[in-house]
């Protein structure tokens, strides 16, 4: 805080510290009379600090307006708290200091756009706060704090477990639940390439070729189902040679059809278990596909069951433990599915926007068959 570089860039793991950080030196901003912005990603985040910081000031301020979430202090300071998702609505002027939180969640836009050029009139002074997101725009601002040709700028690194107050404990619990890459772009805040990329060695996996059912063979099926606009995936996995033999795709057919071809597929390959995507189906479908003698098992996607069945697919893809198709759709959806932190803090797995994810589904549940099938369910 202390540090008198103009721009300062704070890449610091999650709870290190930085709103914390970023609210103290607004403030002292404020008090000495100067104008501060405060900066979100979101309103969420926006509100959150906004009735922190008045908190804070309760009974100092002048003048207070609800709507701009704007506070006056009786020297002349003043303190606004915005948010940056439409850094066209940022515009403004004549700021002593812009509190940039989350930085690497905004578009860069927001600090070239709108807080640069009003910083102009009164060189007034930026702290970005962030984890890292990758190697974007925050990276490149990381950089020039690192440079000693840019004496405007200095930049700050310090992993979670600088804070204190965090306990080591929930930081361990936290390195054994999310994939290495994520772990240290998050708590060691870490600048790391592709960190949200879940599936790795796509190419060494994605070698076989569609297979024909082996006399004595044991399969098992995950089915992805498809909703209004997305497909249904059927992937069938050959249990002991824990290889993928048939991956079918198809979209905008009736339910009985589906339910015809999941049938033919099921006479085929005679399937021990079939793993279905419950919440999509229904209970009602699958009790009708039980009905009609198919080993249908629903599987619940919630928060809490997706990490495991991705990341078991992900650590059996790393270690080459499995033998995928070299089908072109399930390498582009595997490449492309991601893991996703929002600003909120929470993380989704998912397609990016516009893109889909069924075969990785279907794949990933019958994954989880093919393990089942050689045991109870565990996942290393
Ligand atoms: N200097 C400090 N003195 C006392 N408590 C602090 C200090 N810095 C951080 N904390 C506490 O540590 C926790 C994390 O702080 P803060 O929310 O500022 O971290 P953060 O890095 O912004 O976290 P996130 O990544 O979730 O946004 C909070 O409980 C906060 O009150
Ligand atoms: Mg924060």
């Amino acid at each position: 805080m202390a540090h008198p570089a103009r721009f300062r860039v704070v890449a610091c793991g999650r709870r290190w510290g930085k709103t914390e950080l970023g609210k103290v030196a607004l403030l002292d901003a404020a008090r000495r009379g100067g104008l501060g912005w405060w900066i979100a990603p979101t309103y969420g985040l926006a509100d959150a600090v906004w009735r922190s910081l008045r908190a804070a000031l309760e009974g100092v301020w002048v003048e207070k307006n609800e709507q701009m979430r704007l506070v006056i202090l009786p020297g002349g300071g003043a303190i606004q708290v915005r948010s940056g998702h439409e850094p066209d609505a940022l515009r403004g002027a004549g700021l002593d200091l812009a509190v940039l939180d989350e930085a690497a969640f905004m578009p860069e836009e927001v600090w070239t756009g709108a807080i640069r050029p009003a910083l102009s009139d009164r060189r007034g002074r930026a702290l970005f706060l962030s984890t890292p997101n990758g190697l974007n725009w925050f990276y490149r601002l990381y950089l020039l704090g690192l440079d000693p040709l840019q004496p405007d700028w200095a930049s700050f690194h310090h992993p979670t477990r600088d804070n204190p107050l965090i306990a080591p404990e929930e930081i361990d619990a936290a390195r054994l639940e999310l994939p290495d890459r994520w772990f240290r772009q998050e708590y060691e805040a870490e600048f790391v390439e592709d960190a949200g990329q879940v599936f790795r060695n796509i190419d060494a996996v994605c070698t076989g070729q569609p297979g024909e059912p082996e006399p004595g063979g044991r399969y098992v099926c995950g089915i992805d189902w498809g909703r209004v606009d997305d497909y249904t995936a059927f992937a069938v996995f050959d249990v002991a040679a824990r290889r993928l033999v048939a991956l079918e795709r198809f979209r905008q057919i009736s339910w009985a059809q589906q339910r015809d071809r999941l049938r033919t597929l099921c006479d085929r390959w005679q399937p021990g278990a079939i793993w279905a995507e419950a919440n999509s189906i229904g209970s009602v479908n699958i009790e009708a596909l039980q009905a009609h003698g198919l080993p249908v098992r629903p599987f619940q996607t919630t928060a809490q069951s997706k990490g495991p069945l991705i990341e078991a697919l992900a650590l059996a893809m790393e270690r080459g433990e499995i033998t995928l198709l070299d089908d072109p759709v399930l390498r582009g959806e595997l490449n492309a599915y991601a893991l996703e932190r929002l600003p909120s803090g929470l993380y989704r797995y998912g397609a990016p926007p516009g893109m889909h994810d069924d075969t990785v589904i279907a794949v990933a549940l019958g994954w989880m068959g093919v393990r089942h099938a050689g045991g109870p369910l565990s996942f290393a």
